[in-house]
């Protein structure tokens, strides 16, 4: 099957330039996304350098234009900025999944679950989108540092979100991008999904770790 381009909506940013790095490394085109487009561009080039590859096909664009050009879309923005990103590409993503990064943290008690009045920043996205888009939940328990360094890596990526065959195509990404992906269920699910971030960052912090993650056991494959 023939690999989907990837869009990844503030891909300037920490988690988003390690997933962007990971798929570029797979083979798949990437546009990366930014409020600022000589900021994607400058992030387009550090992968292909990274990569040691100056023709891999990982580009710059602004967010909507990336968006546009992505056949599957992930957004990787700070909360704060999840609403204001979501409307300003809403017209761009007709038809698509919607891979949604984004963990609702309070800063600065990002120690403690808090989660929007939707219930969670996927069913929060889904109601900005409407009906046409699929908001999928993935990466949220996956620190940054895995991404850059981590390889290969035991974390596993939890896929929440709308409908089971949309589900499926996110997790080809995860395992694409090296992770076992396990089907965490529909949309309603994605308030847990995104509140273990906050228990993440706490255990990280309890234990001098920088990088605690989920492992899901008793499946009996391995
Ligand atoms: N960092 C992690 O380890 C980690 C792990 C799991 C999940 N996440 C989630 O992934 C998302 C991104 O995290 P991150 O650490 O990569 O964030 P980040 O580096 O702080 O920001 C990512 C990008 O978002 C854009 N951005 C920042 N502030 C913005 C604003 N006010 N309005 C519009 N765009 C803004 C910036 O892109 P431009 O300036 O280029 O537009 C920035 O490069 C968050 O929701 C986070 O909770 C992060």
């Amino acid at each position: 099957m023939t690999k989907p381009v990837l869009a990844i909506l503030g891909g300037t940013g920490r988690e988003g330039g390690g997933l962007a790095y990971r798929w570029a490394k797979a083979g798949y085109t990437i546009y990366i996304g930014s409020r600022s487009l000589e900021r994607a561009r400058s992030a387009a080039d550090a992968i292909r350098t990274r990569l040691g590859n100056p023709d891999a096909p990982v580009f710059g664009a602004e967010n909507y234009e990336a968006a546009l050009r992505g056949e599957i879309v992930i957004l990787t923005v700070p909360y704060a900025a999840h609403r204001t990103t979501l409307e300003a590409v809403r017209d761009a993503l007709h038809g698509k999944i919607l891979v949604d990064v984004t963990v609702p943290l309070k800063p600065p008690k990002v120690t403690k679950v808090w989660l929007p009045e939707a219930g969670s920043a996927a069913l929060e996205a889904q109601q900005i989108l409407g009906d046409d888009v699929a908001v999928v939940d993935a990466f949220q328990n996956i620190a940054h540092g895995v991404l850059w360094e981590g390889e290969p890596s035991d974390h596993d990526v939890l896929v929440a979100g709308r409908g089971k065959a949309n589900r499926r195509r996110v997790m080809e990404l995860v395992e694409a991008a090296g992770f076992r992906p396990i089907d965490a269920g529909p949309i309603e699910n994605t308030p847990v999904v995104e509140g273990l971030t906050s228990l993440l960052i706490y255990i990280n912090k309890a234990y001098g770790a920088k990088s605690a993650g989920v492992r899901i056991v008793g499946l009996g494959q391995s």
